[in-house]
């Protein structure tokens, strides 16, 4: 049978969490606000606007729309700074192993992810082909863990969301992934991602066997 295999891309097909998060951390400096990997957890997987406003309410600080555009844009430029040489160094370990099965088995694959520099990342490290869809931050109005990115997903793959898995590393990602009735896997930490269904410190952890598994799997 066929399953719609989604993947957050932040985080699970590319090692561009770090960047963000540096991003961020510079934002959040010169706004005089502290910001931890602890705080972080909380931006992962929201959109770009929504992560801006997390920060502000960590820091208990107002602003005016226009401030707020040029904290984005410079939030933007310099995550972008980061990834002007990305290439397929970038993919996280162990990805391509169970992307390659998922092709063999003629399963289909998505993209679920909330940023708006998707598809450019996805170019540069050479695996765009590979998805028979792409959902990102363009495509979508409503932030993780509303399970929009999710659904339209499944839409695009002709699927059912109750035939989808979806691969996330975010907190926010996971309780999407639930809401839309679809398998969550969490791959990171387990007590960050402990509302995963499944769970993956990385995907070097995970063999084909386990996709083998989600495919033989009735219906209840
Ligand atoms: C998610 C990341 O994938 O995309 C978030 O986990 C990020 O950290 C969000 O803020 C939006 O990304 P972008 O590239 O549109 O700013
Ligand atoms: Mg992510």
């Amino acid at each position: 049978s066929k399953k719609g295999f989604i993947f957050d891309l932040d985080g699970v097909i590319v090692d561009t969490a770090k960047y963000h998060y540096l991003a961020w951390q510079k934002i959040a400096e010169k706004l005089g606000i502290e910001f931890t990997p602890h705080h972080n957890e909380k931006l992962k997987g929201v959109s770009r606007v929504r992560s801006l406003e997390i920060i502000m309410e960590l820091g208990k600080i107002t602003a005016t729309e226009q401030e707020k555009q040029l904290w984005l844009t410079q939030k933007n430029d310099d995550y972008l700074s980061y990834l002007t040489d990305i290439d397929s160094s970038e993919i996280l370990p162990g990805v391509m192993p169970i992307l390659s099965h998922l092709e063999t088995l003629k399963q289909p694959i998505a993209l679920g992810s909330a940023s708006k520099n998707a598809r450019p990342i996805l170019e540069k490290t050479g695996i765009i082909d590979l998805f028979d869809a792409i959902v990102d931050g363009n495509d979508v109005s409503q932030a993780k863990p509303d399970p929009e990115v999710f659904l339209v997903a499944a839409r695009k793959l002709n699927l059912a969301p109750e035939d989808c898995i979806v691969f996330e590393d975010s907190e926010a990602g996971i309780q999407a992934a639930n809401i839309a009735g679809m398998v969550s896997v969490g791959i990171g930490d387990a007590k960050v991602l402990h509302e995963a269904a499944f769970n993956f410190p990385d995907f070097t952890h995970m063999d084909t066997a386990f996709i083998d598994g989600l495919l033989k799997k009735v219906k209840a």
